[in-house]
């Protein structure tokens, strides 16, 4: 109960809703005609509002709500936010970052930690973030960073032995962040890799504890704040002599790091504004790739990984797939284009568990959706757990059935029904390089492993800022393939 009430009031922080008690201002009057609110969802509690409805069961109650309305009013706590309930109004609100623009106190307090990035500033800041950064992911640095990746998967996964336990999660974990960092700096020493990784470690898994407790008591002086300032402090300095060490040096880097420090914006000379990204504004960039990168990465595979052992003819499947291709070989980036169930897994299982599964807007301007007022500085939010679990949206949305994708276009599926990267402006920069590295890393593990569920586990999506699988383990079983020559593609 002592945990529900804390839960509750730490949501109702995380979504800085506006009570809805003003929706008739003047300044509002002169915009739209007056008009009903979106319809409330009934069952708030006094002063929990909806709180435990989400603390308790939440993704039953998120899909719950399109039953009540396209659009619906939330009371988290004492205050309310807007839930958009269909396809098109998520994309609505998405495309129009200028009135739902970045915010609510999750973002507030990301900018705290990761100071201005791509992920975190306002849409006044944005454009020009987005156009330096934006190069760095562009196709044809694909192979590049499909290569860091490939290097990586082998170090973990020759640690595996046939018939014993594995603690996915935490080995996808350990993938996604070497392939990150390696990817980012190809300069990067071993023993510096493990520490950057080891002081990271540190910083995410506190993030969410800073996240949601009071800013004052992120500032104390205790062994948990001050182990995780070491850390970022160290990580800060890392990247810093990264950056000198760059600016100095002759040798050419082909890394997204370089990419980042040689960016330049014919457009961003304006104002304050510098053409190239300045020493924080790199710093905070690579923080803000970790921590977006490497938990939504390694929890996307750990969920297809978990799907395939309990879908032993999705499992044989995919085997059969990697067997003609790769041949008992792990993938390379040049596979891709003949692994065409692999992508499809990735893409049904975030549909599935879409690990960022809701994220709020806040409107700069009163505005329309669906023909609903909605006040200046109110809180929208979008959910990609709810529109994937509509009937409307995917037919028996319950089903892992990654043939429902056959025919998508990667990554936003047909009709743009896949809202596992967000949508619009702000999607998800690193979308097609997440595909690429999880389609990587899970057809190099079916070219070799069986996967099964290990008896007793009860695998459930625990609640945090990210949709991971908690609970999961499972038995990795060597297979045989009869290794041929590969299937030539040139
Ligand atoms: C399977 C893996 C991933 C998933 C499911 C994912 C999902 C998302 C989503 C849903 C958003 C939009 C959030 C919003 O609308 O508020 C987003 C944004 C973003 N992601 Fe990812 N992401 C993944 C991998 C990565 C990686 C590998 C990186 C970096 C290397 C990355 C960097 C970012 C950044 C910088 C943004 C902010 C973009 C902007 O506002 O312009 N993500 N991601």
């Amino acid at each position: 109960m002592v945990r529900g009430r804390a839960l509750g009031q730490q949501i109702q922080e995380l979504l800085h809703c506006q009570v809805l008690d003003t929706l008739t201002t003047q300044s509002e009057e002169k915009l739209m005609p007056l008009s009903a609110p979106p319809p409330a969802v009934p069952g708030a509690v006094p002063l929990l509002g909806h709180s435990m409805a989400l603390l308790r069961r939440p993704f039953p109650f998120l899909a719950s709500l399109p039953d009540f309305g396209d659009v619906v009013r939330v009371r988290l706590g004492l205050k309310d936010a807007y839930v958009v309930c269909t396809a098109e109004l998520t994309r609505q609100v998405l495309a129009d970052d200028r009135t739902f623009d970045k915010g609510g106190p999750l973002y507030e307090k990301a900018a705290e930690i990761f100071g201005s990035s791509l992920a975190t500033c306002p849409h006044a800041a944005h454009r020009r973030q987005r156009r330096l950064i934006q190069p760095a992911f562009h196709a044809s640095q694909l192979p590049l960073y499909g290569a860091a990746v490939v290097d990586q998967i082998d170090n973990v996964i020759d640690t595996w032995r046939s018939g014993q336990p594995c603690d996915v999660l935490a080995d996808m974990t350990t993938i996604a962040s070497r392939s990150l960092m390696a990817a980012m700096f190809t300069d990067l020493e071993q023993d510096t890799l493990e520490q950057m990784r080891s002081d990271f470690r540190i910083m995410a898994s506190d993030m969410q504890r800073r996240v949601l407790i009071p800013p004052l008591l992120n500032r104390l002086s205790v062994r948990s704040n001050r182990r995780y300032w070491q850390a970022k402090a160290r990580l800060d300095n890392e990247v810093r002599r990264l950056i000198n060490n760059r600016r100095t040096d002759a040798v050419e880097h082909a890394d997204l790091f370089s990419m980042l420090l040689t960016a330049r914006d014919p457009d961003g000379t304006s104002g304050d504004d510098t053409d190239h990204l300045s020493t924080t504004e790199l710093i905070n960039q690579v923080l803000t790739f970790f921590y977006t990168g490497i938990e939504s990465t390694s929890a996307t595979l750990a969920w297809a990984m978990h799907l395939l052992a309990t879908h032993p003819p999705v499992q044989g499947a995919l085997h059969d797939e990697v067997n003609k291709v790769l041949a008992g070989s792990p993938a390379t980036y040049d596979d891709l284009p003949r692994l065409p169930l692999t992508e499809k897994i990735i893409a049904e299982a975030s549909r599935m568990y879409p690990t960022g599964y809701f994220a709020t807007r806040v409107t700069t301007r009163a505005a329309r959706l669906a023909d609903y007022p909605i006040p200046e500085g109110a809180t929208v939010i979008y959910s990609p757990y709810l529109l994937h679990h509509q009937h409307s949206v995917h037919a028996d949305p319950e089903r892992f059935d990654p043939e429902r994708w056959n025919g998508a276009t990667a990554p936003f599926g047909p009709h743009g029904t896949l809202f596992s990267f967000g949508a619009g402006p702000r999607k998800c920069i690193a979308d097609t390089l997440a595909l690429t590295e999880t389609a990587l890393v899970l057809a190099s593990i079916a070219s070799r492993w069986h996967l099964d569920p290990a008896p007793g586990t009860h695998v459930r999506p625990a609640l945090g800022i990210t949709l991971v699988p908690h609970g999961l383990r499972l038995i990795p079983q060597l297979r045989k393939v009869e290794v041929m020559e590969r299937h030539s593609h040139k």
